[in-house]
């Protein structure tokens, strides 16, 4: 299928690696032009090279920034406005699970995580709408199952992800027709050195338990799994789809037999 991708010019916010990263590399390999962020400059350097090795000819944007600093993201987005004076697909990626089983997590905590996952996506959509004079585009969320469900995730996590839910189809349905507004609930994705790796690496037998028992295709997903439904989702193709939470998660909401 022909996404029609070719020079979109595509923001990701956390793409130096995990599901962002495929992401980044999804809209590169459809010959868009791609602007990631994340904070450690230093390994966001080491994805920069690589992605220019991967696709030499593309048009690739960089910035260590931190996505819950409103005052970065808008020089972030004040700086790809002077390149490409616009922005056609907006993919808010940042967000972290980390957190602690508490029923109730600290004050902090639970600040810390919606900091990370409702603010930095709030801060992002602010700057889109900020720098999009004309209204046009697309917009995808990355959410969780958990803020769909409670699955005993950390309550702090599947509360804010609940919150992003609920932005995404808010801003759907106040900034159509213009804009399209999406959202993408995935279940247990593994990639190396992500969250799922340092769970593997302390406790290997209760994670293959938890996926053997919990998801229906007994297994992780990979980020290109997610890339996958994100690139879609942001293309033409999916023209009169808006306001939707795409969930992919290998059937782990509908439960296991
Ligand atoms: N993996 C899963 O099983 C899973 C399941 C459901 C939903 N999700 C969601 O999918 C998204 C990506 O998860 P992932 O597992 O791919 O994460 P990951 O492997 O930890 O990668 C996160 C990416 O975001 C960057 N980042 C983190 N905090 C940032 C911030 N404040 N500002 C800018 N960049 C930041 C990281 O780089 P730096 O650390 O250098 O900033 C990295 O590039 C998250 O929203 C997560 O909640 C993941």
């Amino acid at each position: 299928m022909n996404l029609n991708l070719k020079n979109k010019r595509v923001f990701v916010s956390g793409g130096s690696k995990g599901i962002g990263l495929a992401i980044v590399r999804g809209f590169l390999s459809e010959g868009a032009r791609v602007a990631l962020t994340s904070r450690n400059l230093e390994s966001l350097e080491l994805t920069y090279k690589s992605l220019k090795e991967e696709f030499p000819n593309s048009d690739i944007l960089y910035f260590g920034s931190d996505a819950t600093d409103a005052k970065n993201t808008s020089k972030v987005f004040d700086s790809i406005m002077n390149e490409w004076k616009g922005l056609d697909i907006v993919i808010s990626n940042v967000g972290d699970g980390r957190s602690t089983q508490e029923v109730l997590q600290s004050e902090e905590q639970f600040d810390r995580s919606l900091k990370i996952n409702l603010k930095s996506a709030e801060n992002v959509v602010r700057e889109f709408l900020r720098t999009n004079s004309e209204k046009i585009g697309s917009i995808c969320f990355i959410s969780s199952i958990t803020g769909l469900e409670a699955f005993g995730a950390p309550t702090d996590y599947s509360v804010a992800k609940a919150a992003v839910i609920a932005l995404s189809k808010n801003l759907a349905r106040k900034l159509a027709p213009g804009i399209r507004v999406n959202c993408i609930a995935p279940g247990n994705v593994y990639s190396p050195g992500g969250s799922w790796d340092e769970k593997i690496k302390s406790d290997p037998k209760r994670i293959a338990s938890i996926i053997e028992n919990t998801v229906p295709m007994k297994r992780f997903g990979t980020p290109d799994e997610i890339a996958n439904v994100v690139l879609f989702l942001s293309s033409e193709k999916a023209s009169f789809i808006t306001g939707s939470c795409v969930v992919v998660d290998g059937g782990q909401t509908v439960g296991n037999h």
